[in-house]
């Protein structure tokens, strides 16, 4: 235990050197001061985190479960990201008030609307716990036991730092479960709708632009929590008042120069840093082109039937945003692996480990170890993939899956439930039915039949029986299961008992689905999943405590895990392929050169229109008389890093963080500081399209400007 312990200080505690890649620890992030001052920030560590004094991380906060927003004003006023407002947004909206169209702007405290089931999570502190959940632990345990010690420890740990308070806290594991830490937070449930700019803003560019630069999304979104009268979170009350936060940010309207510093301030969800070789081809070479094909698929099946209707568009586009954007992400990460070599680097960097290791019985066998592993584990992985990807990709087996789950079910009241429930779906899911099976039925059998060709549809039919037979059968299945007609489900749904649970089990798409899962992911294969996955992460704590005892003096930040970070690099363009350079940033000229009435993802409001036409920015003009969009920096940033605030030299907020550019999304895995940019949504335009735009300016005259 002491030997770990002693390698992390080493590793943490000498002379750092650093590059633009790095998501750190604010709590220790004095480390890291005069790196950050070097490269131009002119406030101290303290400045943005600390626990005795109000500082930077009191005015951000987790907002839901997987972004990230920021306060703006004494009264509890919040940015975030249009897309992570999204869903309440639209759950808010309606035909006649379609917020999610046309915008929003409660013009008093009245009119702000409830969210109902959004929370926003501020931390009070963090902590260092790695020696109290440690405790009992021992090298000879197996991983069972250790867990079982450590699940106990943070049981006691976290009751003994919140007893007394309406704090809340988690513990989570960093390297690999080498390091943890404690964080103390408060959540607050009553967060109210403020503002928001119509999607032709706020998603302007949409699926096509998503990922990509030069960006012009207007992706911001205003919201507001409320507190009891004690200024404390209390649930959704009349009686509220806005919350006083301990601190909020300065905006700065004097924007950012290439090779300015800055840094983000937010939740980065999942990284890999420390990923082997295997796991950088498996990702890149194996499952990524898999999950690309498959999603392509869909995409075009749903992107046609978009361009056919509006209701058609309103009914497929929040379902296409979110296979599009894994999609794309996944196409720029392998073709930015490859590009940097990734493989080879990595293994490069094994066999200097490995001649390191074999002096080192402790760690001698962890790379062969993780060989072997993986080779397992690519297996199972690709039946994973196929399974999720294809035989999940139409609504049709989604449903099959959910009539499976029912007939075996045995409680009657759960029966009762999902019954109700599934009968409930019917609605909806038969309303224009006759254009969905068309799209539908598509998918279904494409996907199927790619899954064939690959040869993973064993269970669908014999390696001799070719296509156009298989998409017959597949057509076939389709067209008589009972998931087609609501009459059908009706008359088997109606007087549904547990003794009914064969006549669904017969059904051919309900049994298609179960062969599709017992034959990609049979209890034995995921039994050794579960094993091999176990054993990798225990092999990866060995190999990352090594690699730091290896090289002390390289200071290596842990993965993200949707814990408080900070990034910092500075604003710069980028080559993304020759004969090409990307300036940092674009300005409002950009959307009226994309403007196009026929395309969705280009329709300029005609509000907008005018205001440029009249040149109208007022103080949101940079020097040159432009109004800035959006620009590009070099801070490491990921998905949750969505809302964050990016921040100058001083610590004032310049902008929303948003995106990455697609050339560089392989920096979950590999950074590399000539591709991977953040892009930031410049504050200037979200202030302007609040102010002049909309005229919302009762939400300006909250904000705090520096001068
Ligand atoms: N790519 C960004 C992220 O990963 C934005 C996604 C939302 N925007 C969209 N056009 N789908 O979350
Ligand atoms: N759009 C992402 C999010 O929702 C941020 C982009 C990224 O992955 O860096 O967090």
């Amino acid at each position: 235990m002491k030997r770990i312990l002693i390698a992390l200080l080493i590793a943490v505690f000498s002379v750092p050197t650093f590059a633009d890649e790095g998501m750190w620890i604010p709590m220790l992030l004095k480390r890291n001061e005069a790196d950050m001052q070097q490269k131009g920030m002119k406030i101290s560590a303290d400045d943005i985190y600390s626990i005795n004094q109000a500082c930077l991380k009191d005015a951000i906060v987790l907002f839901g479960s997987g972004c990230t927003g920021e306060f703006v004003s004494d009264q509890g006023l919040l940015f975030t990201n249009h897309h992570c407002g999204y869903s309440f947004i639209a759950r808010n909206s309606t035909l006649e008030h379609n917020y999610l169209a046309n915008g929003f702007w409660a013009k008093s405290f009245e009119e702000e609307i409830p969210c109902v089931g959004l929370t926003v999570t501020r931390l009070v502190r963090m902590e260092d716990v790695t020696e109290q959940v440690l405790k009992g632990v021992e090298d000879k345990m197996s991983e069972a036991e250790r867990e079982n010690v450590i699940a106990a420890n943070i049981k006691t740990v976290t009751k003994k730092a919140t007893e007394g308070t309406h704090y809340s806290a988690i513990i989570k594991p960093f390297y690999y479960g080498n390091q943890y830490f404690m964080y103390v937070n408060e959540v607050f449930t009553d967060v109210r709708m403020v503002g928001t700019p119509p999607s032709n803003i706020g998603k302007f560019g949409g699926d096509t632009d998503n990922w990509m630069w030069p960006r012009h999304t207007g992706d911001f979104s205003v919201f507001r929590v409320y507190a009891g009268k004690d200024n404390k979170p209390a649930d959704y009350s009349a009686d509220n008042v806005p919350y006083k936060p301990l601190q909020h940010l300065t905006i700065s309207l004097k924007g950012v120069e290439e090779n300015d510093f800055t840094f983000v301030f937010g939740y980065p969800g999942t990284t890999n840093r420390y990923a082997t070789s295997q796991a950088v081809d498996l990702a890149a070479n194996v499952t990524n082109p898999v999950r690309i094909d498959l999603r392509t698929i869909r995409l075009n099946h749903y992107n046609n039937a978009m361009n056919q209707d509006a209701a058609q568009r309103l009914k497929y586009s929040s379902k296409v945003a979110s296979i599009a954007n894994g999609w794309k992400k996944w196409q720029g990460e392998s073709l930015g692996i490859n590009r940097l070599d990734g493989v080879e680097k990595k293994q490069e960097f094994e066999k200097r480990f490995q001649q390191w290791a074999n002096n080192n019985p402790m760690y001698k066998d962890v790379l062969p170890s993780m060989e072997k592993n993986y080779a397992i584990l690519k297996s199972i992985e690709l039946n994973n993939t196929y399974f999720n990807e294809a035989v999940r990709a139409s609504d049709f087996m989604g449903r099959a899956a959910t009539l499976l789950t029912l007939a075996n079910t045995t409680n009657d009241s759960l029966i009762e439930a999902r019954k109700n429930a599934f009968i409930k779906q019917n609605e909806t899911y038969f309303k224009d039915f006759d254009k969905h099976s068309i799209v539908d039925r598509a998918i279904f059998i494409e996907t199927f039949t790619y899954m064939c060709k690959a040869g993973f549809g064993g269970f669908v039919a014999n390696k001799d029986v070719d296509i156009a037979t298989i998409e017959e059968m597949l057509g076939k299945i389709y067209d008589k299961s009972v998931l087609t007609s609501e009459k059908n489900i009706m008359k088997l749904l109606a007087n549904y008992k547990a003794k009914d649970a064969k006549k669904i089990l017969k059904d051919p798409a309900v049994e298609l689905y179960q062969l599709a899962y017992e034959n990609l992911l049979p209890a034995s294969s995921r039994k050794e999943y579960s094993k091999v996955t176990k054993e990798i992460n225990r092999l990866y704590r060995l190999y990352v405590k090594g690699m730091m005892e290896m090289d002390a003096n390289n200071v290596s930040f842990p993965d993200a895990n949707l814990t408080l970070r900070v990034a910092y690099g500075h604003v710069k363009g980028f080559a993304p392929k020759d004969g090409v350079y990307y300036k940092p940033y674009t300005t409002l000229e950009g959307i009226i050169e994309k403007e196009n009435p026929d395309i969705y993802d280009y329709v300029v409001e005609p509000r907008l229109k005018e205001l440029y036409n009249t040149h109208d920015y007022g103080q949101y003009a940079n020097a040159k008389g432009e109004l800035p969009v959006a620009f590009i920096a070099t801070n490491h940033t990921t998905g949750g890093n969505s809302g964050s605030p990016v921040l100058n030299a001083n610590g004032e907020l310049i902008g929303l963080n948003f995106d990455r550019c697609w050339e560089g999304t392989m920096s979950d895995l590999l950074f590399d500081p000539n591709y991977c940019r953040n892009i930031t949504l410049d504050i200037r335009y979200c202030l302007f399209i609040i102010d002049k735009y909309a005229g919302a300016t009762n939400l300006i005259n909250e904000l705090t400007m520096s001068k």
